[in-house]
């Protein structure tokens, strides 16, 4: 029987511990603040924003919404960047993406503190990843990483196969792992082997953002499968990159869609707003 790793509980775990650091700061007079800028208002991403501030009330972080208008030149929003970079009452700032075509996303990115970087996206945050140096951590492959050691699967010596190479997930990922001594192979669009390739993993992570795309011929029996995608298939129903139905017994453990991944991604978000509370005031 496959383990199914509870993405829920392990979210709801860290929150916990999350809002027991605030609370003990709160009790000395010290608040944790995150500031979310959304431009315009696509619809997922209104959804995730929506979310991200429900966290933070959760857990007692003080959340600060830029709602500000899709014709927002990148000036503007640099601008106002700028002013929460400044702003000693600001501990994190998260720029929702994507951003409008308009604006230059890396430069956006860029204008971020990195202190204040809780996206972990920074070029500064993403090297120190790279080299093993502290720093913020994507928090999608984050919460991977957490989700893995709180279900006691092992990463030492194993061979992990990322599909997918995205900044947000995929290498990150492949760092990450990298970090905990796995032996790492990331496939992607142009890979010829992918099937070959992805037979060969002790731990498969699917990030492309395809609905089901993989299936019984990817898996090798006994693999753990982390489902990255969050996608609605041909009955409008959520699923994830994975065809769960399909894997299921061939697998000693997998992250079901929804409440596997998708939930771990606020939780170290939360979590690296306390961090950078703390990089900023220790
Ligand atoms: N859009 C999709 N995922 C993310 C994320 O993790 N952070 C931000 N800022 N935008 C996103």
């Amino acid at each position: 029987m496959a383990n199914i790793i509870d993405g829920k509980a392990v979210a709801a775990a860290i929150k916990e511990e999350v809002k027991e650091e605030v609370t003990k700061l709160k009790k000395e007079g010290r608040e944790v603040c995150l500031a979310v800028i959304q431009v315009g208002n696509n619809p997922a991403s209104t959804v995730y924003v929506g979310n991200k501030k429900k966290a933070c009330e959760y857990v007692g972080i003080k959340s600060l919404a830029y709602e500000i208008p899709e014709e927002t030149t990148e000036e503007e929003l640099l601008n106002l960047i700028e002013k929460l970079n400044d702003d000693n009452e600001v501990n994190g700032i998260l720029v929702q993406l994507p951003l409008p075509e308009h604006i230059d996303e890396d430069k956006v990115i860029q204008a971020i503190s990195p202190l204040k970087d809780v996206d972990g996206f920074h070029p500064m945050n993403v090297g120190n990843l790279s080299i093993g140096k502290k720093g913020f951590i994507s928090c999608t492959p984050y919460g991977i990483i957490k989700l893995l050691e709180r279900n006691n699967i092992e990463t030492e010596g194993k061979h992990c196969v990322i599909i997918g190479r995205s900044n947000i997930v995929g290498k990150p990922m492949s760092m990450l792992l990298l970090r905990k001594n796995a032996t790492v192979t990331i496939v992607h669009s142009r890979t010829k082997n992918i099937k070959e390739l992805t037979k060969q993993a002790d731990i498969l992570i699917v990030a492309i953002g395809k609905p089901k795309f993989v299936n019984e011929e990817y898996v090798k029996d006994g693999a753990v499968v982390i489902d990255v995608g969050i996608n609605r298939d041909e009955n409008n129903k959520l699923c994830g990159d994975v065809d769960y139905e399909a894997v299921l017994d061939r697998v000693s453990a997998i992250t079901p869609v929804p409440g596997g991944v998708g939930p771990m991604t606020i939780a170290m978000l939360m979590n690296n707003c306390v961090e950078a509370y703390y990089m900023q005031n220790e």
